[in-house]
């Protein structure tokens, strides 16, 4: 099954939204597979990054990730990752449509509340960073 990285963006857990993202996803039938709200070190938001580090806005990238509590999560469910990223809206929320997450909750590009895998390999590699296996569950015994 298709998994992907989601993570609640620290003005997105300071504005109390973590409820209502979660919801969103359960209610699309998607399944929660691991979670935990942490903290982000300089070092692993550099990891997380790395793609943007020749951006102008790294190194404010870096801050505010590492500014406050993250609540990260891994999710699975067919085609998963453009599922979420359908929900999540554009990057901008300028740009977002109302109904998606940015569009009705994100205020500017930096503070957009919430960060998707954008493909299959960056899911992999991001899961990786953030989620021991041990600490993803399965749901194979279910019936
Ligand atoms: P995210 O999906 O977490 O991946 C990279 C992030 O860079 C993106 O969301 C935005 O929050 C951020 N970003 C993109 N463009 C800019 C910008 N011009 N200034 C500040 N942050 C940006």
């Amino acid at each position: 099954m298709e998994k992907t990285f989601l993570m609640v963006k620290p003005d997105g857990v300071q504005r109390q939204l973590i409820g209502e993202i979660v919801s969103k996803f359960e209610s699309k039938g998607l399944q929660l597979v691991g979670s935990k709200l942490m903290s982000i070190s300089t070092d692993l938001a550099k990891q997380h990054y790395g793609e943007h580090k020749e951006r102008p806005f790294f190194g404010e990238l870096v801050d505010f990730i590492t500014s406050g509590p993250v609540f990260a999560m891994v999710w699975q469910g067919e085609n998963v990752i453009e599922v979420t990223r359908q929900m999540m809206g554009k990057t901008n929320p300028k740009e977002a449509l109302p109904g998606t997450i940015r569009g009705d909750f994100g205020v500017t590009v930096g503070k957009n509340i919430i960060h998707g895998s954008d493909s299959l390999e960056s899911a992999e590699r991001e899961i990786g960073l953030f989620f021991k296996e041990e600490e993803l569950v399965t749901y194979e015994k279910l019936i």
